[in-house]
């Protein structure tokens, strides 16, 4: 089957992209509201784009009125958030942060998500993550309905278990976040490893 998704098949480019670009890992991103309360929701629209300067990237969709997601807007006003990312035991508390709550309600605190101090940006991170960190807002680019945030990664906190301290190599096997599957609610588990050396 052939697929239009800029015409014919519009309303389906979400779900057919989203359950066919898989996995996606997943970003819980805080960033700080204007009020001072603390937004912390999760994007799968997120990757790593470079290192020279670290570079990542997420996105959120405008909501159906064309009014920014908070975590958008936060973003574009202070210039700065965080990304945590999320243990299999977190999947859950995760999730459930998606909740849309009005502006200056603060997920986190709603869920009882406990949140540390950061180090040189001012949105905090989700305390109990396997690895956060800490950007710097480079530009957000609009493109129809979407909005990709541009961050440069100026932190990163590890676990310690999670990083051999003389080499600084991350034990992939012991970080295993979720991924996301197809829309809505299909996610993976990252466990089940292989290591597959490239040609010369
Ligand atoms: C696992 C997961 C991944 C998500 N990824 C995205 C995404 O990439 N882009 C997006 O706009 N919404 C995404 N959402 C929905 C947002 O998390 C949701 O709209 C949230 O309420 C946005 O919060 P905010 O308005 O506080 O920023 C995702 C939801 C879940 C559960």
């Amino acid at each position: 089957m052939e697929l239009d998704l800029l015409g014919q098949h519009a309303d389906r480019a979400y779900p057919i992209l989203s359950s066919l670009i898989t996995p996606r890992p997943i970003a819980w991103v805080s960033t700080r509201h204007d009020d001072g309360s603390v937004n912390l929701a999760p994007f799968s629209y997120f990757n790593v784009f470079g290192s020279r300067p670290p570079l990542v990237i997420y996105a959120p969709g405008n909501r159906p009125d064309g009014s920014p997601k908070d975590s958008a807007r936060n973003a574009e006003q202070t210039g700065e958030f965080t990304v945590s990312l999320v243990s299999p035991e977190q999947t859950e508390t995760m999730v459930a942060t998606a909740a849309s709550l009005p502006p200056g309600e603060s997920e986190a605190e709603r869920l009882g998500v406990e949140m540390a101090s950061s180090s040189v940006v001012d949105p905090p991170r989700v305390a109990g993550a396997p690895a956060a960190l800490e950007c710097r807002v480079h530009s957000v680019q609009r493109i129809g309905q979407n909005r990709l945030v541009l961050g440069i990664v100026h932190r990163v906190h590890v676990r310690d278990e999670l990083i051999e301290p003389e080499t600084l190599r991350i034990r992939q096997e012991l970080h295993t976040p979720p991924g996301r599957m197809g829309s809505p609610d299909w996610y993976c588990r990252t466990d089940s490893l292989f290591e597959m050396p490239r040609p010369e």
